[in-house]
């Protein structure tokens, strides 16, 4: 008996040894594996890796997880960014190329109003995505436009959340359906680039669940993102990486979110346990020392383990679903043929007809073109940044008209191409980058050029991104050159009886309101992606009926906007200073943001939120509105009254009663778009609202509230084009709590994991 129980011991003692030697990590072991990892595992598991360092990276990428070998856990491959897969298109010692498609930025997409477009456009980047060897893509960028000097801006989708939200859960659905993951990015309020790793971004608790927190909310319900971006800045005194209120009360508490939260790449930072603390399971990019940080304060009991497992475990919650744990077999071959044909249809849906005088869109006629601005022959596909995207070609405007069979005057375009060299030819020899100035055309040669093409076309071009805020003067505003040439190319070509038409290429809005009248058309293309030319031809030429519709208002002038009072001017902001706009941003505005403001204070735009024209035209009925057990449905049937195919997008707004709280004149809550209308054609549009997305928060009671009482529901072609209006009586006031989040800088002790 004895014998055999040492025996039976002993076999028992074998065995334990060879099952935690062959313990690996499955998608139904993952508390076994938590309690398996020793803390310096934990610690490493819990802080990425930069691409460079990493063995795991695709070169390129913008970095990986750190895996943990023994047990089966792998690092997987972290990618930008918004508009494609951003990654290396070259390898040392490799003849084969890794171009990504380079698609319209978040702005552009926006303006389809159409989530069935952006669901395929990230479709096709979530394949790229797999096909490239990554896991998880970081993306979309989701920040409220609060004002048109965000470099940021064109990443993002608009200054309307539920635009924002809507758009996102698309991008996010898309991309996910290929196993791979996204990252919306990036939590919260993050819509300024100057200071962007100090700057306090002061907010009223209303403005932030309205506007600033409301899109990401709405992403979280409709779609299910792996993973969030804490942002770099401060909110009311408290990182946002360290704000377990923000990260773990509102994201998981109250909207339910069980994903990953990643802070935004930062370098600098005193600490990182308190980051962990605060509901980060990744840190970003990674540092050795965060690894020793944590360590210490584990032992030192500043950390506890049971929050280090809980975000140990749902950091496998997410390995586990990756391509790399599941061995996936990933080609470096996905379809940039087919997704090349999507960018050009999808971004010509995004593009805003701005002015068509007399029908001079599409074009009829016409044979020769005179081709001013620099911009047409480099148009500009993207952002710059972490948003660029390394694509294999950009099609510029004049090889996007030379597709279409118009012939580009060869006079002006060898004027542009010596003019290029020259600043090439100059930056080589004083090792400078000084961007390549606008070509000022002489008076006499426009004369010239006039007499000898059909039609003018004047590109105005901007660019910003990461890091780098826009500037009023000869950004927003015309550059004085530029207002000089577009009044000379006017001038001469309307002398002669011809048109011109100018094609604004660029991320966010601009000042309109000076020279609008001046052309016979306005295109805003925005940042269209690799296939810009073609897209923008196919529009000019009528072979795509424009549709697309802003989604964030044009001002009159940039200090129109009251948040450009309050936005950065200083730089070198350190820690612990209030200096402001410098140290924090004050948003005084607080709910009244983009057209909330110029509608509520009846403050004239250039152009309104919403707004966009057509090659056709499209009639409104009477809508019907029913009541439902938590809302109410509408339906409005449109139909196309014009000449050519088209489609409509509607904005569905609502005013609401008087209830005490102040309120925007009126606000979006829904929208639909018809599918392509053929003339006489009708759809009828569809529109679901609940009375909790019709609530406002009341700051005092720290509540969603929706008064009783009548509400009109307007159907608008544009915020300030309302129509048809029906009514919505509410019989019962709708409340929901909420954890109150005033305090943000709680104590961290307080923190609940
Ligand atoms: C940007 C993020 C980006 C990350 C990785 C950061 O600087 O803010 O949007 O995803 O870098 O490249």
């Amino acid at each position: 008996m004895k014998m055999k129980s040492i025996v039976i011991g002993t076999l028992f003692l074998i065995g334990a040894n060879s099952y935690a030697q062959h313990l690996t990590l499955k998608a139904d072991n993952i508390d076994r594996i938590v309690k398996e990892l020793t803390l310096e595992e934990k610690a490493r598991l819990l802080v990425g890796r930069e691409n460079s360092k990493s063995k795991t990276g695709v070169p390129g990428a913008a970095g990986t997880t750190q895996g943990v070998e023994r047990l089966g856990i792998p690092g997987v491959v972290l990618t930008d960014g918004p508009a494609g897969v951003r990654i290396s298109p070259i390898r040392k010692g490799d003849s084969q190329t890794y171009y990504a498609t380079g698609f319209p930025v978040g702005t552009a997409l926006a303006c389809t109003w159409n989530p069935e477009l952006v669901e395929n456009v990230g479709k096709a980047i979530g394949e790229e995505t797999l096909e490239y060897g990554c896991d998880v893509l970081l993306a979309p960028g989701m920040n409220i436009q609060r004002t048109p000097l965000c470099g940021r801006n064109f990443e993002y989708f608009s200054e309307d959340p539920v635009v924002s939200g809507i758009m996102a859960a698309a991008y996010v659905n898309g991309v996910q359906s290929n196993g791979v993951g996204t990252s919306i990015k990036h939590y919260a309020v993050n819509s300024q680039e100057t200071n962007r790793i100090e700057v306090d971004e002061i907010v009223s608790q209303r403005a932030l669940r309205e506007l600033y927190l409301k899109g990401f909310e709405i992403a979280i319900r409709k779609s299910n993102p792996w993973t969030v971006m804490s942002s770099y800045n401060r909110l009311n005194g408290t990182w946002t990486q360290s704000s377990p209120e923000l990260l773990i009360t509102i994201l998981c508490d109250e909207w339910k979110y069980d994903g990953l939260v990643m802070t935004d790449w930062t370098n600098e930072r005193r600490t990182s346990y308190d980051r962990v603390a605060a509901g980060n399971e990744l840190l970003a990019p990674g540092h050795d020392w965060q690894e020793t940080d944590i360590i210490e304060n584990v032992k030192k009991g500043n950390l506890s383990m049971d929050i280090v497992d809980a975000r140990v475990k749902r950091l496998l919650e997410m390995i586990v679903k990756t391509p790399r744990f599941k061995g996936y077999k990933f080609s470096n071959k996905p379809d940039l043929e087919a997704h090349a044909a999507l960018t050009r249809q999808a971004s010509t849906e995004g593009m805003i007809l701005l002015e068509n005088k007399d029908n001079t869109l599409p074009l009829k006629g016409v044979k020769t073109v005179a081709l001013f601005g620099k911009t047409s022959y480099d148009f500009i596909a993207g952002g710059t940044g972490s948003g660029d995207v390394n694509k294999p070609y950009v099609i510029d405007l004049m090889t996007g008209l030379s597709n279409a069979g118009l012939t580009i005057n060869e006079d002006l375009k060898q004027l542009y191409r010596i003019h290029k060299d020259f600043n090439d030819k100059a930056n080589k020899v004083s090792g400078e980058r000084k961007e390549l100035t606008e070509l000022k055309v002489s008076r006499r040669s426009i004369e010239r050029l006039a007499a000898s093409n059909d039609l003018a076309i004047f590109t105005i071009g901007r660019q910003a991104g990461e890091g780098r805020d826009r500037h009023i003067d000869n950004d927003f505003n015309l550059t004085t050159d530029e207002r000089e040439m577009l009044e000379d190319i006017c001038n001469a070509f309307h002398a002669l009886g011809k048109k011109v038409v100018v094609i604004m290429n660029m991320g966010s809005v601009m000042e309109t309101a000076s020279w609008k009248e001046m052309p016979d058309a306005l295109l805003m293309a925005w940042q269209p992606g690799q296939e810009g030319g073609n897209s923008v031809a196919d529009v000019l030429l009528g072979k795509q009926t424009p549709s697309g519709k802003l989604t964030m208002t044009f001002p009159i002038m940039a200090s129109d906007v009251p948040a450009v009072n309050n936005f950065p001017t200083g730089t070198g902001s350190k820690h612990g200073d209030r200096r402001r706009n410098v140290d924090y941003t004050l948003h005084e505005e607080g709910i009244y943001v983009g057209y909330r403001y110029f509608t509520t204070f009846g403050k004239k735009v250039s152009y309104p939120f919403g707004y966009g024209l057509s090659y056709t035209t499209f009639a409104y009925s009477k809508p019907v509105v029913k009541a439902t057990a938590n809302g109410f449905t509408a339906s409005i049937v449109v139909k196309n009254t014009g000449n050519v195919d088209g489609k409509e997008a509607v904005q569905l707004y609502v005013a609401a009663p008087n209830s005490g709280l102040d309120k925007p004149v009126r606000e979006l809550k829904a929208f639909a778009k018809t599918g392509t209308l053929k003339p006489g054609e009708s759809e009828t549009l569809h529109f679901h609202i609940s009375t909790y997305d019709l609530a406002s928060f009341n700051e005092a009671e720290s509540e969603w509230q929706t008064a009783t009482g009548k509400y009109e529901v307007q159907f608008g072609a544009s915020v300030e084009d309302i129509r048809a209006t029906a009514t919505f009586n509410n019989k019962k006031m709708f409340s929901s709590k909420t954890n109150n989040v005033l305090r943000l800088n709680r104590e961290l002790k307080e923190i609940k994991p």
